[in-house]
């Protein structure tokens, strides 16, 4: 690969140029200030590689999605979800043997310890449950080795995949007053979650196949998806070698943010208003393109997908068959569907290139099972955790991992004397 050249100030420099497993370009950045004095500026990191990764592909001009290679497509139909925590975090897919062994580590974690559930007294039942959530995790490394020892990371690994499923359904149950749940060690991870969300001490409840089945599909579909703003944010504090628990609670809190992560139930929220607004779904679209109205379309639009998110169209797919299959007709679907349609005929969203992304159809699912609203971005963060999981092990094994510090352009005031109070 030919080098790049840059002219500054009338001096040329060489900077190293490389190419990716898939031919995508890279020019190295690494000695530009130490060779030219500048540095490059990139708000939002639109055009800046972190690190080299070997764990998630996206092309967003072709909306490709690969977890270690295997499209998006083919994991969601046919691999379960604790299968894609372990290819994600470990390289390969399982043999039915280490599937098995992981499978029951996770079983053997999935309680928290008994005074955690003292927490949940302290909060009030309106308490979002991803503030619980981040809070909740971040303490986990009060109660477990944090040094960061390869046996600690390896067994905290197990145990947040475990634990994490056990405090979300915990903070569900303390916002409706109702007793927690254990886990059920003959119960799947989708299962044993559904059954800690639903089951009453007085009635068990019977996880049907085709929620199970749905609740997998989403946690597949979230489960990593590369530099994204909380994986990056994950790894920015895993670079001050913070323990693996304090590093996953930033991110959860990275996710929250309705730009991320917690657009999913934003999206339900627009839904539900547009729909109470009559179903005027060209109104809103009209709004999403007046800036000034400060609308915009939740759901729509993505910094790397310029074409199709494969995520969402999965998802449209699900929501209809499981819809069928369950006789429930939402209208909110419909509403999404037209939605849609009205916006990808628009020249507004065709010329910018806003698409649905995977929080746009999410939530109708997460609905048809009951889940609600305010654990929709739990749930995102309960798939996205082995994608966590898998960036902050492999950013400790980087060779050139360095604590991340970004520089700046500082456009402040020049050097000024300080005037005594008295004199101000
Ligand atoms: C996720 O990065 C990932 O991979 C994230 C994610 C993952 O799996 O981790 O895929 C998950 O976060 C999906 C995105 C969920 N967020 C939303 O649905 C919120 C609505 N969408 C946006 O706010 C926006 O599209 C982003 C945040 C997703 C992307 O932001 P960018 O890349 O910074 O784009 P931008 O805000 O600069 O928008 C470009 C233009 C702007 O107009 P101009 O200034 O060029 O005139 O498009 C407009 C924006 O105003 N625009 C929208 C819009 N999204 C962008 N206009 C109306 N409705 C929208 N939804």
């Amino acid at each position: 690969m030919t080098a790049a050249k840059l002219t500054l100030d009338g001096r040329e420099f060489e900077l190293p140029a490389e190419s990716g497993s898939e031919g995508e370009k890279i020019i190295d950045i690494t000695r530009l200030r130490a060779e030219s004095m500048a540095i490059a500026l990139d708000p939002g990191f639109g055009n800046t590689g972190a690190c080299r990764s070997a764990i998630t592909f996206i092309d967003g001009e072709r909306g490709i999605l690969r977890y270690r290679g295997y499209p998006i497509e083919e994991l969601a139909r046919g691999a379960r979800f604790t299968e894609v925590c372990f290819l994600l975090i470990y390289g390969h897919l399982p043999t039915r043997d280490e599937l098995d062994q992981f499978r029951e580590k996770l079983t053997y974690h999935t309680l928290i310890h008994e005074d955690m559930k003292k927490f949940f007294e302290g909060y009030p039942p309106s308490a979002h449950p991803m503030a619980i959530l981040s809070a909740m995790v971040s303490a986990l490394s009060t109660y477990y080795p944090v040094d960061n020892a390869d046996e600690n990371v390896d067994l905290n690994i197990i145990r947040l995949l475990a634990k994490a499923k056990t405090i979300a359904a915990f903070a569900y149950k303390k916002s409706i007053g109702q007793a927690f749940q254990y886990p059920r060690n003959a119960l799947s991870y989708t299962g044993n979650f559904l059954h800690m969300m639903f089951s009453l001490n007085t009635e068990p409840y019977e996880v049907p196949q085709v929620l199970d089945d749905a609740l997998n599909l989403l946690l597949v579909l979230h489960a990593d998806h590369e530099q994204n703003c909380s994986t990056s944010t994950v790894r920015l504090v895993g670079s001050s070698d913070a323990n693996l628990f304090a590093s996953v609670a930033a991110g959860i809190c990275a996710l929250w943010g309705p730009l991320h992560g917690g657009a999913n139930q934003r999206v339900i929220e627009m839904l539900q208003l547009i729909h109470a607004d009559g179903g005027n779904h060209r109104k809103y679209v009209d709004m999403a393109k007046d800036k000034a109205s400060g609308f915009r379309l939740m759901g729509f639009g993505h910094r790397v997908y310029k074409n199709f998110d494969p995520r969402a169209k999965l998802l449209k797919e699900a929501a209809d068959q499981v819809l069928h299959q369950l006789g429930v007709d939402d209208p909110l679907l419909d509403l999404a569907k037209h939605l849609e349609e009205v916006a990808l005929k628009d020249d507004y969203f065709l010329e910018k290139k806003l698409y649905p992304n995977v929080d746009f159809y999410s939530g109708i699912l997460y609905r048809a099972m009951g889940i609600p609203t305010d654990m929709f971005t739990v749930m995102f963060a309960l798939g996205r955790l082995p994608g966590w999981l898998a960036h902050w092990k492999e950013l400790r094994q980087d060779p050139e991992r360095r604590i991340g510090r970004p520089r700046q352009l500082y456009t402040g005031e020049t050097e000024r004397a300080f005037v005594p109070l008295a004199k101000r």
